[in-house]
């Protein structure tokens, strides 16, 4: 594996019955918390997509994280894509299932120009719900998804499968 992956792995911790009984849950926030490996997160969730995006969407929260960082190293900016009733302008909203009910993401309806091409970003790619309610939104509202990084896919929770039959490139730094 690439010295980037090396250096985001030896950060993740992995926390025992959380947030309940029987779940292992892989925290990030140490790797969030180190200068030197969120840039080499941020390279590389971009680099497979170079040349091919035009703005870097950002789910929150923890995906802000990472594409602040991917705006940096990149030259993109950032599409904030927010849970349910934080934009204050005009919005397009996606519902996804949760374990426990759904939720739902929004996005400004005129953020970027008819056409813009997004690489969506996020920490930790699982049942792919949130993934692909992203990409709904963002073709709803007229844009490209140039692709999908995160910095940890859980495998067997079939997030990738979903992307894919989307047609949506994927890429993760880490798979667990
Ligand atoms: C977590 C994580 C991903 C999503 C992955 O976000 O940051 O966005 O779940 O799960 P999925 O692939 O099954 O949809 P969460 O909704 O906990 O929000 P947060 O970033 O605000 O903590
Ligand atoms: N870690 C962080 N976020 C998550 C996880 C996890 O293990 N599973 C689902 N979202």
């Amino acid at each position: 594996s690439s010295p980037e992956a090396a250096l985001v792995d030896g950060l993740i911790e992995a926390i025992p019955d959380f947030p309940e009984p029987g779940i292992v849950f892989r925290d990030l926030t140490p790797v969030f918390a180190d200068g030197p490996a969120l840039k080499a997160l941020a390279t590389a969730v971009t680099a497979p997509f170079e040349g091919r995006f035009d703005s870097i969407g950002g789910l929150e929260a923890r995906g802000f994280l990472i594409a602040g960082a991917a705006s940096i190293v990149s030259g993109a900016g950032v599409l904030s894509v927010r849970k349910a009733g934080k934009l204050p302008r005009a919005v397009l909203s996606q519902e996804y299932t949760l374990e426990y009910g759904t939720a739902a993401l929004e996005v400004h309806v005129d953020q970027l120009p008819k056409g813009s091409r997004v690489l969506i970003v996020d920490d930790v790619l699982a049942t792919g719900g949130t993934a692909l309610a992203a990409v709904n939104l963002i073709e709803r509202a007229g844009w490209h998804v140039a692709g999908f990084g995160a910095a940890l896919e859980l495998d067997g929770l079939g997030g990738r499968a979903k992307l894919e039959a989307r047609g949506v490139e994927t890429f993760s730094l880490l798979c667990y």
